[in-house]
């Protein structure tokens, strides 16, 4: 398979949608969403499919819904934070496209995603905390991409014209 997608990841609040959103605009590119496809398929918020199936639930949709999104036309894919949690996913994410880590400090993501509802995984949390442990857990994993983009203090468009001139370069 050829390198067809340019694939987002990266922790709750790098800002992967409003970026990819962005991106896949000014290349006149498709757009999905994972998170967005997960909630649509299941008629059902993230927090309640967490509520409802458990996270383990959830991420057994995420790779159904990875393992289809491959095979569609070329794309910019934004995935859900813990996507790289499941090396089949990355596995699959590597083999269609090229993988973008948007990796931000933790008082960046945590400023970003406070009183934020919709992220089960912060409810009654410590945003700081959560973010730092699940950056200490995934780094690595993250690490894996084909590029680091970095994204503290950086524009919606300075990212997007990084991400955009490093793949027509290299795809
Ligand atoms: C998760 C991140 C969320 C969503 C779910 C789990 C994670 O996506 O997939 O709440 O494990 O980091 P965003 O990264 O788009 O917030």
């Amino acid at each position: 398979m050829s390198k067809k997608h340019i694939v987002l990841v990266g922790l709750m609040g790098s800002g992967k949608s409003v970026i990819g959103r962005y991106l896949a605009r000014s290349l006149q590119l498709a757009f999905t969403d994972t998170d967005e496809v997960i909630v649509d398929r299941e008629a059902m918020s993230i927090p309640e499919i967490f509520e409802k199936a458990g996270e383990e639930g959830f991420r057994k949709v995420e790779s159904e819904v990875i393992a289809n999104v491959v095979l569609s036309k070329p794309r910019v894919i934004a995935t859900g934070g813990g996507v790289v949690t499941q090396p089949k996913n990355l596995e699959y994410l590597r083999d269609s496209g090229r993988i973008y880590y948007l990796k931000a400090s933790v008082n960046c993501l945590a400023e970003r995603i406070q009183q934020d509802h919709n992220r089960p995984l912060l409810k009654n949390a410590d945003p700081y905390e959560v973010l730092q442990k699940l950056l200490v857990e995934r780094s690595s994993l993250y690490e894996e991409a084909d590029k680091i983009i970095k994204v503290d203090g950086k524009t919606v468009e300075e990212i997007s014209n990084s991400i955009a001139q490093d793949f027509s370069q290299t795809s």
